[in-house]
């Protein structure tokens, strides 16, 4: 406790020092986040269909903290206006927000389209265009219509792919003259590894190792199939740029040793590279490949657990980005361990490697969140070093906490740091990073977290029915890092 407490000065009084002092380039652009699913409510208002989402809380509330599901969250589909008033008023280039295929098509398929959640979205960017601020738009924010899910079998199916890529090319037609920065998925790695694996997260399928890899498969083929369409309809036309979102931790070695080093290296090709590689490199990562056919070999299987791409797939696949865009909220140490031991199949057993936390990185609001900001840093550098110099564009970062206080000082000590170790990574080492987005502007419905999880720079009164939003102290610190374009009292070129 002595040595925790300890550290944590230590961190307070070396962190202005630390901080870098650097204005940000002229041209970086920096903006705040949120997903329909998480804010919007209205969950079946005006014709919108059932989300896998709305379905698993409603089914399952015992699987959510506090029991509660996505119904009127933080009800932006009635306080949009306010919502973008208050990007406005921070004075940030983006707004990133996503876009509810069950709004605009309630079944999932093409057949109906639903006009009014069709105009939410226009009256939406209207607002924004008339607030000079540039959207973001998610297409898949993990709210897959709920009829895809029980008559398709979700993304176990690779029709699937086929009807996102249908949806994707609507929301072209509809919206492509308002909005020029395109994201297809967000976290595929949460989609299929909690959603399909684990079944921690919506629609709860328990197939780890198995059904994982194969909604892999199908997500990744979903967003080449709608990189495509926009490649070859759109873009001459609309102009605009189009990626998929992939989610990792850093993962730092334990030590120096080759064997922890090695180990690092393949959770983070297990992590970022498993949706990575086929995009900025072609096919899965080789230790990928390897690794889960080496161990279904023993395990009994005729074939590998994760499925083949064709050459052809591979191709067709390979180079669908524009930029890469990323999410990352925190770090953890790796070691080499033991294999696991051949039974029952798993991700986490084809990865094989031990992950821990120094007990004294600042805790946030979930177990495996702490406050590392020097891992985005060493991500940012490794991305650099694995697919190149490709634009990056940071879509997600923030601090989760559980108490929701006002005096956020240790959201501002995340932004800050994090924010400097952005500069020290376009500074220092060279990495093409153009734009940060924050998660988030407002407090939202946290999935399996329901409202027991705060990362807003406004709070949202979820207990009182007309949502009410606060700034909290935060929300003034970014607003001035914005607009000095400067994270200190006084900044260099
Ligand atoms: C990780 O490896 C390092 C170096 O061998 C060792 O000092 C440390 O105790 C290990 N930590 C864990 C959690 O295994
Ligand atoms: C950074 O990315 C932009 C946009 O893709 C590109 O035009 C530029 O050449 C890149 N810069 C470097 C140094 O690679
Ligand atoms: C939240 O709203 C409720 C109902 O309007 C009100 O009683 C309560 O004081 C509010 N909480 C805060 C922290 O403002």
């Amino acid at each position: 406790m002595i040595k925790y407490i300890v550290s944590v000065l230590f961190l307070v009084a070396s962190s202005l020092a630390d901080i870098n002092s650097r204005y940000f380039p002229s041209n970086f652009k920096i903006g705040v986040a949120n997903a329909a699913p998480q804010i919007e409510g209205a969950w079946n208002e005006d014709g919108k269909g059932e989300t896998v989402w709305d379905h698993f809380a409603h089914t399952y509330p015992e699987k959510i903290v506090d029991g509660t599901g996505p119904d009127v969250a933080s009800d932006s589909y009635h306080k949009y206006k306010e919502d973008v008033a208050m990007v406005k008023a921070m004075g940030l280039d983006y707004y990133r927000l996503s876009i509810a295929w069950s709004r605009i098509l309630p079944t999932g398929y093409t057949d109906q389209v639903n006009q009014p959640g069709v105009d939410y979205y226009t009256n939406l960017f209207a607002e924004l265009k008339a607030n000079n601020i540039e959207p973001m738009v998610t297409l898949y924010h993990w709210d897959l219509p709920q009829p895809l899910e029980e008559e398709l079998g979700g993304w176990l199916n690779e029709q699937t792919a086929d009807l996102f890529a249908e949806f994707a090319r609507l929301c072209y037609q509809l919206y492509g003259d308002d909005v020029k920065m395109w994201i297809t998925i967000n976290e595929p790695k949460q989609v299929c590894q909690s959603g399909y694996g684990t079944g921690i997260l919506a629609p709860g399928i328990v197939s780890d190792g198995i059904g994982d890899y194969v909604c892999a498969r199908n997500v990744i083929l979903a967003h080449a199939k709608a990189y495509h369409i926009y490649d070859d309809e759109f873009r001459a036309t609309q102009g605009g740029r189009v990626a998929m979102v992939i989610d990792t931790l850093w993962f730092e070695p334990g030590s120096d040793s080759e064997a922890d080093k090695e180990a690092a290296e393949r959770i983070l090709q297990f992590s970022f590279g498993l949706y990575g590689n086929p995009i900025y490199i072609g096919d899965w990562p080789q230790v990928v490949i390897d690794r889960v056919a080496m161990r279904s070999t023993q395990e009994g299987y005729a074939q590998s657990r994760l499925p083949a791409f064709s050459a052809e797939e591979i191709d067709y696949i390979k180079g669908t980005y524009d930029y890469l865009a990323l999410n990352h909220y925190t770090t953890h140490m790796v070691n080499a361990t033991e294999e696991t031991a051949i039974g029952t199949p798993g991700y986490g057993a084809d990865i094989s490697v031990r992950e821990w936390q120094q007990p004294d990185w600042p805790p946030g609001a979930a177990s495996w969140f702490s406050v590392v900001p020097w891992g985005l840093r060493n991500l940012l550098v490794w991305l650099k070093n694995t697919y190149g110099d490709i634009e990056i564009v940071i879509t997600e970062n923030g601090l989760s906490d559980t108490s929701g206080i006002m005096e956020d000082d240790h959201r501002i000590y995340y932004f800050q740091n994090y924010l400097s170790n952005c500069l020290d990574a376009i500074y220092e080492d060279g990495v093409n990073l153009s734009t940060y987005i924050a998660w988030s502007i407002l407090d939202d419905w946290e999935w399996t977290g329901g409202f027991t999880s705060f990362l807003g720079m406004y709070s949202v009164n979820f207990t009182d029915p007309e949502r009410t939003r606060t700034p909290r102290k935060s929300a003034t610190f970014f607003t001035d890092i914005v607009k000095n374009r400067c994270l200190v009292d006084t900044c260099t070129e």
